[in-house]
């Protein structure tokens, strides 16, 4: 079975992390989100995948090339401007066998679905298309599912009032789909399958059907999702992950060839450090936590909760928690950067700054010393 990627959005909320880099390929644990979807794959034995492009859609060609070192065959396919999660499907067709049944994913989930267990439901129910629901607490972000007991799918409701929402079930973004869903997605038109196709397969009586499951599921939208997802990657919510790179150095702690750490330094994992990373005397890193390759942590900086890209600096006694610092920012000593605040890629951020409640710093921006408090 083939499967498709949609991974052409432009991850607007998760700017400016998504500035220089898409959000299917933003560093998770050190390795492109995306590898991370495609291990799932593989679990399930699905190593055709076709990934459709748009919004920064070289950087993929050149992180993955064919596939080929992962046992997969990787098939490229752009569109001009981004058509949408149902444009992108209708764009992929000639690249689709014919006649066979296929599966989407959209490329920011986080997920240890049973892929093999949904094809069998689906087959099972003869159902045309079939879609993962996830049971959430508060409905009202979400495409809303009401069905029969068989698991047929009667009404779909987007992002309904809390308190006007049917049912806890939602649309967790993995479709099953057999080939003649296609006829019914306009060619060359943005067109979304979550108020378009689903909608209108339902109007015409369709067998849909939702597969529920209780698995591991969270879409990496935002920057906080983004944090959980290093946070339950590391406590093992997942039950099939990628292992961290690197060595394990103490009790969850990894640390990548060719760094140093200080013996007067103190590391409380989860903690992630990549390759060539140097942590000087007094500092501490408490997970979760993840640094990149070659960052540098000067003496006495306190780094708790923190995603750092690699090449990030943080530099004498600068404190920084549950936040997100981009590839080569700089840190400058005395800071203070917390509460979800995200300092983009070669920014710098200058001595004793206090930054807090999501601020962002945009990619290349400096900011004087002491001229921001929040
Ligand atoms: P936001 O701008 O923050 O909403 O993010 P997004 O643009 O990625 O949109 P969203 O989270 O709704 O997208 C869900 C999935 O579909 C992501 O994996 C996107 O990459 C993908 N996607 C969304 N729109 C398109 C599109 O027009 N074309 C393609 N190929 N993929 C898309």
């Amino acid at each position: 079975m083939k499967a498709v990627i949609l991974v052409g959005g432009g991850g607007t909320r998760l700017r400016p992390l998504t500035t220089n880099t898409p959000k299917p390929l933003l560093p998770l644990v050190n390795r492109p989100f995306l590898d991370h979807v495609l291990f799932l794959l593989r679990t399930h034995e699905i190593t055709d995948v076709i990934l459709a492009l748009a919004y920064l859609s070289e950087s993929f060609e050149q992180a993955y090339g064919d596939g080929s070192h992962l046992g997969m065959k990787l098939t490229y396919v752009r569109e001009e401007e981004a058509m949408g999660t149902g444009g992108a499907i209708k764009n992929v067709e000639s690249h689709l066998d014919p006649g066979e049944t296929f599966l989407v994913f959209n490329g920011d989930i986080l997920t240890d679905l049973d892929l093999t267990d949904m094809l069998r439901f689906h087959k099972e129910s003869a159902s045309i298309c079939t879609i993962s629901l996830t049971s959430v607490d508060d409905p009202s972000a979400f495409g809303v599912v009401d069905m029969d007991e068989s698991g047929r799918i009667q009404r779909f409701t987007e992002k309904p009032k809390r308190e006007e929402a049917t049912s806890s079930w939602v649309n967790a973004g993995t479709y099953i789909l057999e080939p003649e869903v296609l006829a019914h997605i306009p060619s060359g038109e943005f067109h979304m399958v979550e108020r378009g196709l689903f909608p209108d397969l339902l109007k015409q009586e369709k067998p849909l059907y939702g597969y529920r499951t209780g698995a591991y599921w969270l879409d990496i939208g935002t920057p906080a999702k983004y944090l959980q997802a290093h946070t339950d990657l590391l406590a093992g919510r997942l039950k099939h992950s990628l292992e961290p790179d690197g060595e394990e150095f103490a009790d969850m702690v990894w640390v990548g060839e060719g760094s140093s750490i200080h013996d007067g330094a103190r590391l409380t994992g989860p903690v992630v450090l990549g390759k060539g990373c140097k942590v000087a005397t007094g500092a501490s890193i408490v997970g979760p936590s993840v640094l990149g390759a070659g960052c540098e942590v000067g003496e006495e900086a306190q780094l708790e909760g923190i995603v750092a890209w690699q090449g990030a600096r943080f530099e004498a006694k600068s404190h920084c928690h549950t936040s997100i610092v981009g590839t080569r920012a700089h840190i400058g000593p005395d800071c203070c950067i917390e509460g979800v605040t995200i300092v983009g890629d070669n920014a710098s951020v200058g001595a004793g700054n206090h930054l807090a409640n999501g601020v962002k710093v945009w990619p290349g921006v400096t900011l004087p010393e002491r001229s921001v408090s929040f």
